[in-house]
């Protein structure tokens, strides 16, 4: 697995976008146009002394001098939002990943975009380009209070096809269901917000009759489950080495790969980011990631090494 390689970016503006949101522009080093990326794509961002986290890009793609993020403070923050809201100041330098996607828009002659809160940032994106292409779609966007708005110009540029829903108001995803949710055919829905607002969300659509591959999400904390890292144990093979390791019973793959030396992509550790999906070439992963789709899972070509673990006794692995 080739390491992505970061960047240095400067923070050349950061203004409120909403209560509780910063919305940070940084320009890359230079004249160097900065990698291009697609709706739904994001980007690590070192945090001193916290490790990575991972925001998605609401800039204008065409703009290849700056990215945008826009961060929510966490209330339960770790570090990563509180630092970026208290302690970054404009002219600093911040050290990204190049952008990744494992939430690309997916094809479909009806798009329903579902943001809860800042799930927003990635579905932006995603609805304008849907308008540049004259697709068909509806973005339903589920806050608390008005105040909470981010993105108001760019929301109002797209007319009609924005629904807000306040749940101040009344309306909220538990009380009423939009009708174009109860009507399935031909249409994709895109979700992105808190893990309780995709569960119930999901929940509505397979009672209307969505099917799984027509459900496509992003959340911003894994699924709870006490099914941890932990598991039987199994060995991995290095195809290029032939060097196998065993894989205790509580260790991850990426865990033991690293003890041994082996360089693995790693930014959330936590399955849901995709940087370090690796291939498999035999044996069978036992998925417990949030990353990939149902048909990767089904191909059973790769694994998320940080949290995934093996059903077959011995997995090969792509490195
Ligand atoms: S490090 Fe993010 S999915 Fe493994």
């Amino acid at each position: 697995m080739k390491k992505t390689e970061n960047l240095t970016v400067t923070v050349i503006a950061k203004q409120s976008n909403g209560a509780g949101n910063m919305l940070l522009t940084l320009a890359g080093a230079g004249t160097d146009r900065l990698p291009s990326f697609t709706p739904g794509a994001h980007i690590d961002v070192v945090i001193p002394g916290c490790g990575k986290r991972q925001y998605s890009l609401c800039s204008e793609r065409a703009d290849r001098q700056r990215y945008q993020i826009c961060v929510r403070l966490d209330q339960l923050s770790t570090g990563g939002s509180r630092w970026l809201h208290q302690q970054l100041k404009v002219g600093d330098r911040l050290l990204i990943s190049a952008p990744r996607n494992h939430f690309p828009l997916p094809d479909a002659p009806r798009t329903l975009l579902f943001a809860g809160g800042i799930g927003l940032t990635p579905l932006l994106l995603m609805a304008e380009t849907l308008a540049e292409r004259r697709a068909e779609f509806t973005l339903h966007l589920y806050l608390k209070r008005g105040d909470e708005l981010a993105f108001a110009g760019r929301l109002a540029q797209l007319g009609e096809r924005v629904v807000i829903h306040y749940s101040q108001e009344g309306d909220s995803l538990r009380r009423q269901v939009p009708a174009e949710l109860t009507h399935p055919h031909h249409s994709v829905l895109v979700s992105c917000g808190p893990a309780g607002f995709t569960d119930h969300l999901h929940q509505l659509a397979a009672h209307y009759g969505w099917q799984a591959g027509q459900l496509h999400s992003e959340r911003f904390s894994p699924v709870p489950t006490t099914q941890s890292v932990a598991g039987d144990r199994f060995e991995v093979e290095i195809a290029s080495s032939g060097a196998r390791y065993a894989i205790g019973a509580d260790q991850s793959i990426a865990d033991v790969l690293e003890a041994a030396g082996i360089s693995i992509e790693l930014s959330c550790g936590q399955g849901m980011c995709g940087a370090c999906i690796t291939g498999v070439l035999s044996g069978r992963p036992d998925h417990r990631d949030e990353v990939l789709s149902q048909q990767e899972r089904a191909a059973n070509d790769c694994i998320v090494l940080c949290c995934s673990r093996a059903h077959s006794p011995l997995l090969v692995l792509d490195l």
